[in-house]
């Protein structure tokens, strides 16, 4: 149980002394997720904001993508209204034309190219269904660092994915997503006794690993835990027999969200004794949904999501069904945050009242503070 103090002092390292919640600036060297793979067919342009940035996406040649600053050197047009025109990308103003590297590499009645004549370009790969951006230092764009979500690419599962813009800071939606303690409540009608809930629920089930609370990772939270049977997710498919839950939940910086359910025969949790299920475990089905959030700008957030049952699991229509019950939790986020928002807008300088359930938010805003204070000033672009 949680103790007072303890409560008091999540709130302490959560705030900080701070009473605005949703002012943090955004973290540079990270991988942000652009968009689904899918948002980019043909060969563009593209026009996307990310953390305040406007970034113009166009595909090479090769199909490979290329992102560059969306603002031509020259007098500040889109590049996003231009032309791609093989590995180059024209700005349909006055015609100056750049490369991959976002130098000017032709200007229509000119020879001499001044250096000036140049936009910024960033790394972007496409990797998990997903397209990712480095906005910050390009020096240290390590790839490794892109999440491993080979989850999405299990072909196996009937694949769902959308997304949705908040007008909200992206701190809020991080928040409500590092502590799963809101779907009893806020989704009580659409999802609720999901098996989210087990965090909510802890002391109702048996077989729950550490009480259900978020552990650090090294750059993230994990909740996970055994759920009784009683605690059937709504969102596994029927097919899959009754059993033991056993589910995880990763929330890694910037804001991606993996999220594994499985379930077991019968009494797998009392003979794993609340630890993680082994490869020895029999496995009777599992649901996952792999879903990030992508700060636009101070106020603005973009959310993607997706859900991957197994086709062996359910038939298209059941998949279907489990899909809109998901878009409905998630019209229910968007209400409540955005609501949110707007009250702390208008009540600016006050402090929020921290609770236990408050741990892995806390968890998760020291996290993204931590990767903030390790930016050098160099990296800040
Ligand atoms: S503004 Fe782009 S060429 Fe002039
Ligand atoms: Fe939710």
């Amino acid at each position: 149980m949680k103790q007072p103090q303890d409560v008091e002092q999540h709130v302490d390292n959560a705030y900080g002394g701070e009473r605005e919640p949703t002012n943090a600036p955004f973290v540079r060297n990270i991988w942000y997720v652009v968009g689904w793979a899918g948002e980019f067919e043909g060969s563009g342009p593209f026009s996307r904001c990310i953390i305040d940035e406007p970034v113009v996406l166009y595909r090479k040649g090769n199909g490979a993508l290329v992102a560059l600053q969306d603002r031509c050197a020259h007098r500040w047009a889109p590049l996003s209204l231009g032309r791609v025109e093989g590995d180059h990308l024209r700005c349909m103003y006055h015609g100056v034309k750049y490369g991959v590297d976002g130098q000017c590499v032709e200007m229509l009645g000119q020879d001499r190219i001044p250096k000036t004549l140049c936009v910024r370009s960033y790394p972007v790969v496409e990797r998990h269904r997903f397209v990712w951006i480095w906005l910050g230092n390009p020096a240290v764009a390590d790839t490794s660092l892109i999440p491993d979500l080979g989850i999405l690419d299990q072909d196996w599962r009937r694949f769902y994915s959308g997304s949705l813009q908040y007008e909200a800071h992206y701190s809020l939606i991080n928040d409500n997503l590092a502590d799963l303690s809101h779907i009893a409540v806020l989704h009580e009608k659409s999802g609720g006794r999901t098996v989210g809930s087990a965090a909510a629920d802890s002391q109702l089930t048996p077989y729950v690993s550490g009480g259900a609370e978020a552990k650090p990772l090294d750059r993230g939270i994990r909740v996970e835990a055994w759920v009784g049977p009683a605690q059937r997710s709504i969102l596994l498919p029927r097919k899959i027999p009754g059993g033991d839950i056993w589910t995880r939940t990763d929330f890694l910086a910037p804001g991606t969200l993996v999220s594994i359910t499985q379930m077991y025969p019968y009494g797998t949790a009392e003979k794993c004794k609340g630890l993680p299920p082994g490869p020895e475990q029999r496995m009777l089905g599992d649901i996952m949904s792999i879903q990030a959030v992508t700060p636009v700008a101070p106020r603005k957030t973009k959310y993607f999501f997706s859900l991957g049952p197994r086709v062996a699991d359910a038939e298209k229509e059941e998949s279907d069904g489990l899909w809109q019950i998901m878009l409905e939790t998630f019209a229910e986020d968007l209400q409540m945050i955005q609501a949110q928002q707007k009250v702390i807008d208008d009540h600016p300088g006050h402090r929020m009242a921290g609770i236990a359930a408050d741990r892995g938010l806390i968890l998760f805003r020291n996290v993204m503070k931590s990767l903030l204070a390790a930016e050098s000033p160099g990296a800040r672009l």
